[in-house]
């Protein structure tokens, strides 16, 4: 008799509880940065929250043009992750909401500059910087010489070793052009990946695709975000990360309200839930090493610390604007992707 109290008591206590989960509502979420943070942010929010998370991982670049193509009848209420310049882009396309997260005073400065550059069409949620990662037991094994510089890819001994995403799917591989013309100047850049090109084994659609194919034998090196290549060496795998000697980009991983959301209310809880220290904090256990954007998250040590790399000072105005965008990728289809393989 008791048991059965006890057990209706039960029944009723998790009914409640799950009453709030449903009139809690649903959240249509594009997660830009690696698919396990993605999965481990949604599935803490669902439980922390109660509010139901349809997560889609897309890239950087793939996401601002799907939000562009829905832009009068949004799918998307919020885009979380990915790199900056593709974010800048669709605010200032007005394809994202202006919102003011209360927890803005405790972001980083690169953070809120973002922000503030943007209108508050987004905001800064991690950073990164650009390099990449090569297999150490590949490289040995092939008496190949480390790489340490850009001009060092160009070296006909990597000849179909080297993978990179496409700047037009792919943020991370858009950071790698925005980087090289910042470096270089225009013409040289698109000069030197003409060159590049020829030891480009494959163009992928991800951008820490390249340094997964490393890790695994499939490519000798990936041109990756530093923090992708650590992750593939924590996995166990012999990959070695590379700070480029002539300097670097990075990234601003930045997150937006898409303008138009039907469930604007969830999206804004997201946001100001993923700002907070303790979600940062634990990006870390889904070997996700970027710099986190609140003063108060912990850096993994696993991190590479901008202190350390040579950082170009990269012109997220420039560079995070659409026409500029569109100019690159158009420059890049016809003189770098047309002779791809
Ligand atoms: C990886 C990195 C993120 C980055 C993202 C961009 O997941 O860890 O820091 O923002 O790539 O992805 P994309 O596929 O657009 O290059």
């Amino acid at each position: 008799m008791k048991t059965t109290t006890l057990s209706l008591m039960l029944f009723a206590g998790t009914a409640l509880a799950a009453l709030p989960a449903q009139a809690a509502g649903s959240l249509n979420l594009i997660c830009s940065a690696d698919v396990v943070i993605c999965e481990q942010m949604t599935g803490d929010f669902q439980k922390e929250t109660g509010i139901k998370v349809n997560m889609v991982r897309l890239s950087s670049g793939e996401t601002y043009a799907k939000i562009r193509a829905e832009a009068r009848n949004p799918k998307t209420d919020l885009w979380w992750g990915g790199t900056g310049d593709p974010h800048l882009q669709a605010a200032s396309d007005g394809l994202t909401l202006e919102y003011k997260s209360p927890m803005l005073d405790q972001l980083q400065d690169w953070a809120k500059k973002q922000a503030e550059g943007s209108g508050y069409r987004t905001v800064g949620i991690y950073a990164g910087a650009l390099g990449w990662g090569y297999n150490t037991e590949i490289f040995s094994k092939k008496g190949l010489k480390e790489p340490k510089c850009w001009a060092d890819l160009l070296d006909a001994s990597l000849k179909g070793e080297i993978q990179m995403a496409n700047p037009n799917s792919s943020g991370t591989a858009y950071t790698a052009l925005a980087s090289l013309v910042q470096i270089m100047g225009e013409d040289q850049a698109f000069d030197y990946l003409k060159k590049l090109n020829g030891n480009i084994a494959q163009y992928t659609k991800s951008g820490s695709a390249p340094v997964k194919a490393a890790a695994r034998g499939e490519a000798g090196l990936g041109i990756v975000f530093m923090h992708d290549a650590v992750s593939q060496t924590a996995e166990g795998f012999p990959v070695k990360a590379i700070a480029p000697c002539e300097g670097t980009g990075y990234e601003i991983g930045s997150m937006s309200i898409v303008r138009g959301a039907k469930n604007l209310d969830s999206a804004k809880a997201w946001y100001d839930w993923a700002l907070k220290p303790e979600v940062q904090s634990r990006m870390k256990d889904a070997k996700s090493f970027q710099l986190p954007s609140n003063k108060s998250a912990e850096v993994p040590k696993e991190a590479p610390r901008f202190e350390d790399i040579k950082l170009i000072d990269y012109d997220f105005a420039t560079f995070g604007d659409a026409e500029k965008r569109k100019s690159l990728l158009e420059r890049w289809d016809r003189e770098v992707g047309a002779s791809a393989n």
